[in-house]
């Protein structure tokens, strides 16, 4: 049975959508085999060209079901399912059919706010900082932030994924043939710890 990512919470911008494709891409790199299905009935569904994973359309109910069932009769593969936000019912959907559920969160106090309540609300779901400061003098403050988070909950909190500026290529419609560095090692590393917390393979040693 596949297992099922699902990155949801009910704030808009968080990163859900980058997040769930640098999953897509990362678990390839891996080896695994990856959907990330779309459920935003706001965005479009981009091409797979390129990609090291498949793209699939839910923004409907129906097909939505029909995806997971698919998802559920194929050995090996890991769906990832990028929540739309705001959406409260439809996240708790979401968190009824996830193996791991993914709360990605940003180093503002707003971000934080919605993430406590979430956390609450999704007993089983991880904080997941996202999009986080990579120059000296913003992460000095977004670590009390995440400190803060961390000891309230502290095998609730994953490490951060870094803010890489080459991550909206991944949502172009069209992917490059190539992608920079630094975006395909945040890939892997955010693959390697969501690999990690489902209790499958991965490869730290490639992390450059
Ligand atoms: N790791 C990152 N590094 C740099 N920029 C990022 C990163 N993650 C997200 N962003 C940027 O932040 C913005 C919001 O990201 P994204 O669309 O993934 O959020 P979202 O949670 O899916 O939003 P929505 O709630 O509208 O669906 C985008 O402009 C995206 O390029
Ligand atoms: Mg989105």
């Amino acid at each position: 049975m596949a297992e099922i990512i699902c990155v949801i919470g009910n704030k808009g911008g968080t990163g859900k959508t980058t997040i769930s494709h640098m999953l897509g891409e990362g678990l390839g790199l891996n080896g695994y085999r990856a959907a990330v299905v779309l459920t935003d009935t706001g965005r479009a569904l981009l091409s797979r060209e390129n990609r090291r994973y498949l793209t699939a359309d839910a923004r409907t109910p129906g097909q939505l079901s029909g995806i997971v069932g698919k998802l559920h009769a194929l050995k090996g593969w890991i769906g990832v399912i990028d929540g739309g936000g705001s959406r409260t019912e439809h996240d708790r959907r979401l968190a009824d059919l996830a193996s791991l559920l993914l709360l990605p969160f940003r180093d503002s106090p707003e971000d934080v706010r919605t993430l406590r309540q979430d956390l609450e609300r999704f007993p089983d779901a991880l904080a997941l900082p996202s999009q986080w400061p990579t120059n000296p003098w913003q992460r000095e403050a977004a670590q009390r932030l995440l400190d803060e988070v961390v000891a309230d909950w502290p095998d609730r909190v994953l490490d951060p994924v870094p803010s890489v500026s080459s991550s909206k290529l991944l949502l172009f419609e069209t992917l490059p043939p190539t992608l920079p560095t630094p975006l395909h090692n945040a890939c892997r590393q955010l693959a390697a710890q969501a690999l990690d917390r489902l209790g499958l393979e991965f490869f730290p040693e490639r992390i450059a």
